[in-house]
């Protein structure tokens, strides 16, 4: 069976093609314009998918020496997501499916995170922890077969990703930040400044970094922009310690509560070399399997879409055509 997967919902323009479950090609065009921004732009994020779409696929197709005759169906995202961004890709997938007399199935964004770890690491066994950590999102799932997930942990204000943007803002480094921050905490010391490491009274599984963002201004208003030249490392090297110890801790808590072995990890933090570091640590120490997938994988992606929309596929499953862009889709039941 071979699925043509799509995905648009952000400011990644993207399409794949996966084979019986082997992964014959991932094309992901990320949309550097927004960099000019300090974020994403929703409209322009839409413009630059419409613009691109077409060519990413063909591309896609290409690559994995097939031609369109040879598709089966056409999974896309369908949410969550921006409106506009989703709308893209979700009605090419429709007059696609349609032109070709194919299956078409919406695929929901969150669903393929936690399947991406699937194609480069297809003996991973249920159930499996996945680590969630973008940008947008800093999540503990369980993964206890497909289509059964608990979350077990989510952030009550910013996601990990911001934490590192926001932090790199204040410290007059540009966007994204978490790259910026990493480099600038090497050769840092990360014991120099005690940034919180938040604890929620309300649920001790749950994440918060609004409070280490206010940390980190209220350190540099203190400091001339001298000051804080000279001493960045330092805060950037203690800031990234601080995020890393409250992702694990929590990982850890959930671990305890699961008693789950398997973790796989997703999302752009995912790159960053200090997290690999003390995560890969911590699994050993705590006698885990960790789990990161390759890069293009763990950011996003149709592979992952592709991926999510074969398993259910095979499933007997798929959408009817009037199915809508949902920007706020969600994935625990
Ligand atoms: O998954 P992703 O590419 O996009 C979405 O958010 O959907 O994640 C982007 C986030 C940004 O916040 C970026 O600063 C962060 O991932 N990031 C990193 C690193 N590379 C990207 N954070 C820490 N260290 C990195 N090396
Ligand atoms: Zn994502």
């Amino acid at each position: 069976m071979i699925v043509l997967g799509i995905e648009t919902s952000c400011d990644e323009t993207s399409a794949a093609v996966i084979e019986d479950g082997l992964l014959k090609s991932n094309v992901v065009l990320s949309q550097e314009i927004h960099r000019e921004y300090g974020g994403v732009v929703p409209e322009i994020a839409s413009r630059e998918h419409e613009v691109q779409l077409t060519s990413i696929i063909e591309m896609a197709i290409e690559r994995a020496s097939i031609s369109k005759l040879d598709l089966d169906a056409i999974a896309v995202t369908y949410g969550a997501g921006l409106m506009g961004a989703l709308l893209v890709g979700l009605n090419l997938a429709k007059g696609l499916a349609i032109g070709l007399d194919i299956p078409f199935l919406g695929v929901n964004h969150m669903e393929g995170h936690l399947f991406a770890n699937m194609i480069d690491n297809p003996q991973m066994e249920y159930p499996f922890l996945c680590m969630l950590v973008s940008g947008g999102h800093t999540q503990i799932w369980s993964v206890d077969s497909f289509g059964e997930y608990t979350l077990f942990s989510n952030t009550v204000d910013d996601a990990a990703g911001e934490a590192f943007d926001k932090g790199a803002r204040i410290l007059g480094l540009k966007y994204p930040g978490g790259p910026e921050i990493q480099r600038e905490a090497m050769g840092g010391n990360p014991d120099k400044y005690n940034f919180p490491r938040p604890r929620l009274k309300r649920s001790e599984y749950d994440f918060s970094f609004s409070g280490l963002k206010t940390a980190i201004l209220y350190t540099c208003k203190k400091m001339t922009d001298d000051e804080i030249l000279q001493n960045r490392s330092d805060i950037a090297a203690s800031y990234q310690e601080a995020i890393i110890d409250t992702l694990l801790k929590k990982l850890k808590k959930v671990h305890q509560k699961t008693n789950i072995q398997k973790i796989s990890v997703a999302g752009g933090v995912a790159a960053n070399s200090r997290f690999r570091e003390k995560a890969s640590d911590l699994s050993e120490k705590l006698g885990l399997q960790i789990h990161f997938p390759k890069m293009e994988l763990c950011t996003d992606n149709a592979a992952m879409i592709a991926m999510a929309g074969y398993e259910r596929l095979k499933s007997g499953e798929q959408s009817s055509l009037d199915l809508p862009a949902i920007p706020n889709l969600s994935l625990a039941g």
